[in-house]
C-alpha cells in the first residue's frame, strides 16, 4: 500500500518543475496543455492556481490577479521567478482563503492527487464566487492515442513492470464531473486531447520517465525505462489529457 503523501512530498522536493518540463514542451495544434487550460478560464477574474507547482499557469494567465497554492516549498521556489504573482505554501483541504474570494480556480494536473478529495471540492466550493469556475487538467486515459503511442506506453510500462501509472485518487475528474448531476455544479465541457510531447534530445527522454510518479518502482527498473525511452529520441510521445469545466451555481 503506497503511502501516497509521503511519496508526494519527497518527489515533489527532488523533481521541482518536472511536469512543467514536460507539458510546457508538449503541443496540440500548437498550444500547451497549460494555454489550453487557461483559455477556458475568464479574463480579470480573481484566479487561484490551486497545486501550482512551479507555476507554469501563471505564466499564461499575466495581467489577471492570481494567487497560486502548493503544499510543496521547493515547487515554489522554482514558482518565484514569476514576477508580480503571490505564492502561499498550503494544502488543498484547508484553503486559506475567503469566502468567495475567487471567480476562478484553476488546477492543472493535481486533482487526482487532492485527499481527501471531498473536502478539498467542498474548500474549492467554498472559496469560488457564485457563477464561479472550476478548471482542470487531468490525465486523460489512452482514447486519443495513436496506435504508436499506444505500444510505447506499453513497453514503457512493461520496462518498469507496471500494469498502469497510478495516483492517489484515480476516479477523481469523474467523480467530479458526476458532481454536475447533482446540483451545485455545472458542467461546460469535458475534453480529451493528444498532446504531443517533442523528445529533441537525450535529456528529453530522461525527463519523461522521471517525470512519472512510480512508487515501489524497484530502482533498478528505471535505466532500462530510460534506455528505452532515448530511442524515441528524435520523434514525439502522445501524453493524453482531459479538461474539465465546471461553473459553480449560485
Ligand atoms: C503534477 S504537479 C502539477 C504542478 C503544476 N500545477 C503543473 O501543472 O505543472 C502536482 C502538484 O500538486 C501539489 N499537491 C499535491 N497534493 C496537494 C495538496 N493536497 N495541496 C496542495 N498541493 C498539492 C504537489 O506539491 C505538486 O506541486
Amino acid at each position: 500500500m503506497t503511502d501516497w503523501s509521503d511519496f508526494l512530498r519527497d518527489f515533489h522536493q527532488r523533481h521541482p518543475g518536472i511536469t512543467e518540463d514536460v507539458l510546457a514542451h508538449s503541443h496540440f495544434t500548437g498550444r500547451s496543455p497549460y494555454q489550453w487550460l487557461v483559455e477556458a478560464t475568464t479574463p480579470s477574474a480573481r484566479t487561484l492556481d490551486l497545486a501550482c507547482g512551479s507555476a507554469p499557469m501563471a505564466a499564461e494567465g499575466r495581467g489577471r490577479p492570481w494567487i497560486g497554492l502548493d503544499r510543496s516549498p521547493s515547487e515554489l521556489s522554482r514558482a518565484a521567478r514569476h514576477p508580480n504573482t503571490a505564492y502561499v505554501v498550503g494544502t488543498a483541504s484547508h484553503l486559506p482563503f475567503t469566502d468567495a474570494a475567487f471567480d476562478v480556480v484553476v488546477c492543472s494536473m493535481a486533482l487526482m492527487l487532492l485527499e481527501p478529495l471531498e473536502a478539498c471540492v467542498r474548500e474549492v466550493e467554498r472559496v469560488l464566487a457564485p457563477g464561479g469556475r472550476l478548471v482542470a487538467l487531468t490525465p486523460g486515459g489512452g482514447s486519443v492515442l495513436t496506435l504508436r503511442d499506444q505500444a510505447r506506453w506499453a513497453r514503457l510500462l512493461v520496462r518498469l513492470r507496471r500494469a498502469r501509472l497510478t495516483y492517489p485518487n484515480r476516479s477523481a475528474p469523474s467523480s467530479l464531473v458526476e458532481r454536475a448531476s447533482r446540483g451545485r455544479w455545472a458542467l461546460l465541457a469535458d475534453e480529451r486531447r493528444r498532446f504531443a510531447f517533442e523528445m529533441e534530445r537525450d535529456g528529453d527522454a530522461l525527463r519523461l520517465v522521471d517525470s512519472l510518479y512510480l512508487p515501489g518502482v524497484d530502482p533498478r527498473r528505471l535505466p532500462r525505462a530510460r534506455a528505452l525511452a532515448r530511442t524515441w529520441v528524435g520523434s514525439d510521445l502522445g501524453i493524453p489529457l482531459r479538461r474539465v469545466v465546471m461553473v459553480r451555481r449560485g
